[in-house]
């Protein structure tokens, strides 16, 4: 038996600098090579994919990245599991500990993933009300490699990015946390009544600025975020979020208020109109589904960090 401590991934700064880097360069060979060409990587071995709320992107990345990398992966959705009749997810945590080298998880509350955690298994957060973070590791990949087929091999390091829109979501609230693990500056581009609680901001020092006026909100920024207006789980709001927001839409016109390098990033899915607008998400500055397609090698590459698979 493997005399290694587990490690989990449910925040960003669960890795160390020098790990993200590692993780990252793994994900640049593993997007270089054939999709099915390193199934030894984790023969043998299964992973769980527990979806607590509706996904696509997460879903099918994981599925198919467990799979190519030679490992069994188990999908559990509330719907169809002892879950959405409220077993326990600690008793689930233990239970999938016994069949599996890792569990992904999907959830709302914090409280469920730490409890999830207990589990002695590495375990990922894909996505909980509190953050996003496998996917803004993703979205840094994105980001440089968008840059450096530009020409432009800097890194993320040192640049100013933007997030526009509900600055309280969990996609926002991880890139708060990545502007320090990456050494970027992040502005909150969005209304003051939904920005991230004060603690996280506090934490991230002069990494992040707030901006309140969307005609501020992208100058000087080399990359430009955004996310829906309303996540999962908060439909009740709907209509105060779309009367909120309103004025926040990233649009052509703050585009042109970017510098001409800017790129455009969403996480999907995306309610074009709303957030941001069509001309912008199928324009020429978007590089959304670039984005998408990370999430396979990255994810893949943390799989083999956390696992101790060497490539
Ligand atoms: N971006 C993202 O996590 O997409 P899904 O909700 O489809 O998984
Ligand atoms: N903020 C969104 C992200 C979806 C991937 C949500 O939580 O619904």
């Amino acid at each position: 038996m493997s005399t290694m401590k587990k490690r989990d991934f449910l925040k960003l700064s669960d890795l160390s600098r020098a790990e993200a880097r590692e993780v990252l360069a793994m994900a640049t060979t593993l997007k270089s090579e054939p999709k099915g060409s390193r199934v030894a990587l984790l023969a043998g071995r299964a992973v769980a994919v527990v979806l607590e709320k509706a996904s696509t992107r997460t879903r099918a990345s994981f599925e198919i990245g467990i799979a190519q990398l030679g490992a069994h992966p188990v999908v559990l959705e509330t719907q169809g599991s002892q879950i959405g009749r409220g077993e326990p997810m600690r008793d689930t945590a233990l239970v999938l500990e016994g069949y599996c080298d890792a569990i992904v998880h999907r959830t709302g509350a914090t409280s469920r993933l730490l409890d999830m955690a207990q589990a002695k298994v590495p375990v990922i957060n894909a996505l909980s009300d509190d953050g996003h973070p496998i996917q803004v590791l993703c979205d840094v990949f994105t980001i440089e490699e968008a840059f450096a087929r530009a020409g432009d091999s800097k890194g993320i390091a040192g640049r100013r990015i933007a997030f526009v829109g509900d600055c309280s979501s969990n996609m926002a609230r991880s890139f708060v946390e990545a502007a320090v693990l990456f050494d970027f500056h992040l502005v909150l581009a969005g209304p003051a009544a939904y920005m991230p609680p004060k603690a996280e901001l506090d934490a991230a020092g002069s990494h992040v600025s707030i901006e309140h006026d969307p005609i501020k909100a992208v100058a000087g920024c080399s990359v430009i975020n955004t996310d829906v207006w309303t996540s999962m789980g908060q439909e009740a709001e709907n209509a105060k979020r779309l009367a909120a927001f309103k004025g926040w839409t990233v649009d052509g016109a703050m585009l042109a208020r970017a510098p001409t390098e800017a790129i455009v990033l969403h996480c999907l899915p995306a309610h074009r109109g709303e957030e941001i607008a069509g001309e912008v998400i199928d324009g020429p500055r978007s590089r959304v589904w670039d984005q998408a397609e990370n999430r396979l090698h990255v994810q893949k590459a943390l799989l083999c960090f956390l696992l101790g698979a060497k490539l």
